[in-house]
């Protein structure tokens, strides 16, 4: 993508991430509906549909040209990602917003012919916008993220994965997860995928495991973990399909094989 162009793209999404954020904050405390989709703890809200809608709606209009995928139904059922593709998690963490009202994201990738150009995290009610352009660097806010440490210690690491890698599931060996979590330093869950990934382009975490996370929950993030140096790719090492569900390791580089080769130990079949 020319830097003219991305620029300009640029400027538009981060003015509309802002105001959307706005009116979130504006309605967090005024009556919404919150409905369940696939299970119990898979929540939808108002706002969710709404935020995607305000996106979907003035995409349309100013980049009638553009594609969109998207998380609550207002994107399109794509096939391939050629073209300008917006990749939207209107509200990613939408558990933490109903039952925390804090520690959830605005998240947008914007992909050209399937490679990330920009990406955007946007804490809402901290105010604090995460966002990189391709070669252009990483920021938070108006700073500028560090390059990740390449000679960080396995002892040193602190990682963010949610408790089921230590349940029985049916990916890896459970004991091996158990082995990294006490090899590692530390280990923390916070409930947003996009946001976990902007900590660990700041540094503040080493590593993110996921399992089964959609284009929206990654798209942005990935983009600004790239930027200072960090990787991702699902827990094969391979890289991420963003057509399907993938399960998604980031992390600082120095560690990625070691996760991969001792402790991600794949179920047999
Ligand atoms: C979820 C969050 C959560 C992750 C889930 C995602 P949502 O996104 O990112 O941290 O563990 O897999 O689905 O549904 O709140 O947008
Ligand atoms: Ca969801
Ligand atoms: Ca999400
Ligand atoms: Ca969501």
């Amino acid at each position: 993508m020319n830097t003219e162009i991305r620029e300009e793209i640029f400027k538009q999404a981060k003015k509309w991430v802002l105001e959307a954020g706005e009116t979130i904050r504006t309605k967090i405390n005024e009556p919404y509906e919150i409905d369940v989709k696939s299970n119990a703890n898979d929540l939808v809200t108002t706002l969710d549909k709404d935020t995607e809608f305000f996106f979907a709606t003035n995409i349309k209009s100013v980049y009638p040209d553009h594609h969109l995928l998207s998380e609550e139904g207002y994107g399109e059922d794509l096939t391939t990602l050629d073209g300008t593709v917006w990749i939207i998690d209107p509200i990613d963490g939408t558990m933490n917003f109903v039952h925390q009202k804090k520690h959830f994201a605005i998240s947008i990738g914007i992909y050209q012919d399937g490679i990330g150009e920009i990406g955007l995290i946007y804490d809402v009610m901290a105010d604090v916008l995460y966002h990189a352009k391709k070669n252009e660097g990483a920021y938070k806010n108006n700073a500028k993220l560090a390059p990740l440490n390449q000679n960080l210690k396995f002892e040193e690491v602190i990682f963010g994965l949610n408790h089921f890698w230590l349940c029985e599931n049916r990916l890896v060996d459970e004991h091996s997860m158990q082995k990294f979590v006490k090899k590692i330093r530390g280990a923390r869950t916070y409930g947003s995928a996009a946001l976990e990934l902007a900590y660990v382009a700041e540094g503040i975490m080493d590593g993110y495991l996921s399992m089964s996370l959609s284009a929206w929950d990654v798209a942005a993030g990935i983009v600004i973990v790239n930027e200072v140096g960090g990787i991702t790719s699902n827990i094969d090492g391979e890289q991420i399909n963003m057509l399907k569900k993938n399960s998604i390791l980031t992390c600082n580089a120095a560690i990625q094989r070691n996760i991969i080769d001792n402790y991600l130990i794949k179920k047999r079949k």
